[in-house]
C-alpha cells in the first residue's frame, strides 16, 4: 500500500486564526492530491503567548472552531485527512494538542507529553496515550515538537505497528531534530513527517526545515529555513513493515528487553 502524505510549512500569524486560515489556503491547495497532510504545532494560534491569559484567548474549543471547520471543509472536498497541531481549550485548561481531520470532523487527538520551556507555564502536560489512526491502509501515529527528545516515544508508537509518525512542530533549536528524526525513522523503520513552522515571535525564532525521512533514515523530502512551502513523499507500507535490519535481524523480535532497565 502506498499513499501520498504531504507537509506544509508556514508561519502563522499569533493570536489570529482567520489569518492562519488565510495563509493555509493556497499551501493546502497545493497538497490536495495528498492522502494526509501535515501541518505545524498551534496551527491555529501561534506560539509565543506573552502569558497564560493571552494563550487561552487565542486558543478554541475543538467542537466549536473555525479551523477546525476549514479544515474539515478541506478534508471534505478533497477526500483526505489532516494532522494539525492546535491550541486547545477544555473548560478552563490548555492543551498543546494535535488533531486528526477527516471530511467527518475529529477523528483523533493527541496531548503533547513533553512540554518545552515556557510551555510549563501555560499548558497542561498531555494525558492521552498516542494512538494509532490509519488513513487508506496506512497506520500513523502522532507527536509533538519536543517530544523528539524522549526516544520511548518513537519506539512506543513504531511496537504498536504505525508505518508513519507525523511530528507537527514549533522547532527553535537549530538542526537538532533534523538529526534526531532521520536516525528515529532508521531505528524503528517508520516514516517520520515533521512539519515545523518559519517565522518569529519575539525572541523566538522558528527553523523551517521541515523533513519527511524513510525507514532507512533517509531524508526523501526537505524544505528550506525560512519560506512557506510544501513537502510530498510517497508513504509505502511495505518498507515501512520490513523490521529487518539484515536477513537475520529483526529489531524488534531481536530486543532484549529484560536486560534494559
Ligand atoms: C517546541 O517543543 N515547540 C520546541
Amino acid at each position: 500500500m502506498t499513499i501520498k502524505l504531504a507537509t506544509v510549512q508556514f508561519c502563522p500569524a499569533l493570536g489570529d486564526v482567520k489569518k492562519n486560515i488565510a495563509s493555509l489556503k493556497p499551501l493546502l491547495d497545493k497538497a490536495k492530491e495528498a492522502d494526509l497532510v501535515v501541518l505545524p504545532e498551534l496551527a491555529n494560534s501561534g506560539y509565543n503567548f506573552r502569558d497564560r491569559k493571552q494563550a487561552l484567548e487565542f486558543s478554541e474549543d475543538p467542537q466549536n472552531s473555525l479551523f477546525v471547520d476549514f479544515l474539515a471543509g478541506y478534508a471534505a472536498a478533497n477526500n483526505n485527512t489532516v494532522v494539525t497541531g492546535f491550541n486547545e481549550r477544555a473548560g478552563n485548561d490548555l492543551y498543546n494538542s494535535a488533531l486528526v481531520i477527516n471530511g467527518n470532523g475529529i477523528i483523533g487527538k493527541y496531548r503533547k507529553i513533553h512540554l518545552f520551556w515556557n510551555e510549563k507555564d501555560i499548558f497542561l502536560p498531555g494525558d492521552l496515550k498516542p494512538e494509532v489512526y490509519e488513513t487508506a491502509g496506512v497506520r500513523f501515529g502522532l507527536l509533538i515538537c519536543f517530544d523528539w527528545i524522549f526516544p520511548e516515544l518513537w519506539r512506543a508508537l513504531a511496537l504498536k505497528g504505525v508505518d508513519l509518525i507525523c511530528h507537527p512542530s514549533n522547532l527553535v533549536l537549530p538542526g537538532k531534530a533534523q538529526k534526531a528524526v532521520p536516525v528515529q525513522a532508521m531505528m524503528n523503520r517508520v516514516y517520520i513527517a515533521t512539519a515545523n513552522r518559519t517565522g518569529t515571535e519575539g525572541n523566538l525564532t522558528f527553523t523551517g526545515n521541515s523533513i519527511i525521512a524513510d525507514p532507512e533514515g533517509n531524508v526523501i523530502a526537505s524544505a528550506s529555513p525560512a519560506s512557506e512551502e510544501v513537502l510530498f513523499a510517497d508513504v509505502d507500507t511495505e518498507k515501512s513493515r520490513n523490521k529487518m535490519a539484515t536477513p537475520r535481524n529483526h529489531i524488534f523480535n531481536d530486543r532484549r528487553p529484560e536486560f534494559y532497565f
